[in-house]
């Protein structure tokens, strides 16, 4: 306040909301660097430590270590008594590298892929074109397939997502009704590999660009599943689709415009069988367009892609009925996603 203003007539709104806001990608970073650094896994056998020994169990320096600890308390990610810190349950469930619950892949991979796309946010308003980080220093997002050991990491961090995804799936659906299924843009195999693990019955077979057999091979292998989880290499507009039973599309559609989207339906339709299903997830948005998190998801596609963008679930139930299927549900799933499922009646 100047000491012109008259308090009386000062604003009586609070500036808080805003200020929080302003700074909100801090905390963001806070996290991101927590894991970078190995906080939650140095943390993990349940000993506290204090902010000398997390230094050292972190290889960090001591001058910024107190606030940034407690900015993680502050945030929920660690708890401290007296001087000693251990982790929050949330880091402790989702942040401890090697557990099969682990996020932080997830949380890398957006350190990685998404905090420079951001930060030129700005750009990207003025000019419509969609930003990309420097390829000399490794960030260019379209890119990444060019350097495997940077594909396998964002697959990784995929991964995070799909190992929930689909467990998920294997409860939403009756897949005692269906023998096969095909995961559309598939990726590594990993949520083929829950799905054949939790209903053993299912062949699977993962369908992505052939450039994606190695990483397939690598790490269905891996598993052991070699036998239950196929790969078909191709490209889903130019390519036939192999027929299934069920055919799930995740993270597939918000990479496209409109036109592909509905022409990528259409083949959809063709591949799955009579009496058969098709399962579509996205960050999609709310009729309205009023949830905050999935309008930043869609304007990161736009960010990252020339064509893509999130999509509202009306938008996606009538893709499908135009495509040939019926119904198209929709419900939550997992609290930041939305998954539809349509029919294809039976012969
Ligand atoms: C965003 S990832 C989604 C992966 C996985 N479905 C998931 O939700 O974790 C998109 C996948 O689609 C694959 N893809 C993109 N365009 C494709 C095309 N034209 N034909 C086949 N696969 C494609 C990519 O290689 C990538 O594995």
């Amino acid at each position: 306040m100047t000491t012109t203003e008259d308090p009386q007539t000062a604003p009586a709104v609070d500036p808080g909301p805003l200020i929080r806001l302003t700074i909100a990608d801090c905390a963001a970073k806070v996290l991101h660097s927590a894991v970078t650094l190995g906080v939650f896994g140095a943390l993990a056998d349940g000993r506290p430590a204090d902010s000398a020994e997390l230094a050292r169990r972190t290889g960090t320096h001591h001058r910024m270590l107190p606030d940034f600890l407690d900015a993680l308390v502050g945030l929920g990610m660690l708890e401290r008594t007296e001087d000693r810190y251990r982790n929050s349950l949330l880091a402790q469930t989702y942040l401890v590298p090697d557990s099969s619950s682990y996020l932080g892949g997830f949380v890398e991979l957006t350190n990685e892929t998404l905090y420079g796309t951001w930060g030129r946010l700005t750009e990207a308003l003025r000019s419509g074109e969609p930003q990309h980080l420097d390829p000399d220093k490794g960030g260019f997002v379209g890119d990444r397939h060019k350097d495997p050991a940077k594909m396998k990491r964002f697959l990784a961090g995929l991964d995070a997502y799909s190992d929930r995804m689909g467990a998920e799936l294997a409860r939403r659906l009756d897949w005692g009704r269906h023998s096969s299924f095909l995961d559309l843009g598939g990726a590594r195999g990993n949520l083929a590999a829950v799905l054949v693990e939790a209903h053993p019955h299912l062949k699977a077979t993962c369908f992505d660009l052939e450039r994606t057999r190695p990483l397939f091979t690598e790490h269905i292998g891996g598993l052991g599943l070699a036998d239950r989880v196929a790969f078909a290499g191709g490209d889903f507009f130019d390519d036939p689709i192999p027929p299934a039973d069920v055919v799930v599309l995740g993270h597939i559609l918000h990479g496209f415009h409109t036109g592909r989207r509905r022409e990528l339906l259409g083949r959809v339709f063709e591949a799955v069988r009579p009496g058969g299903t098709v399962l579509v997830y996205d960050r999609m948005i709310d009729d309205d367009r009023s949830d905050p998190e999935r309008l930043l998801s869609s304007l990161h596609m736009r960010l990252v892609s020339p064509d893509g963008s999130e999509y509202r679930v009306a938008d996606c139930r009538a893709w499908l009925r135009e495509a040939g299927f019926t119904d198209g549900t929709a419900q939550p799933l997992l609290g930041t996603h939305t998954l539809v499922t349509a029919h294809k009646e039976a012969a």
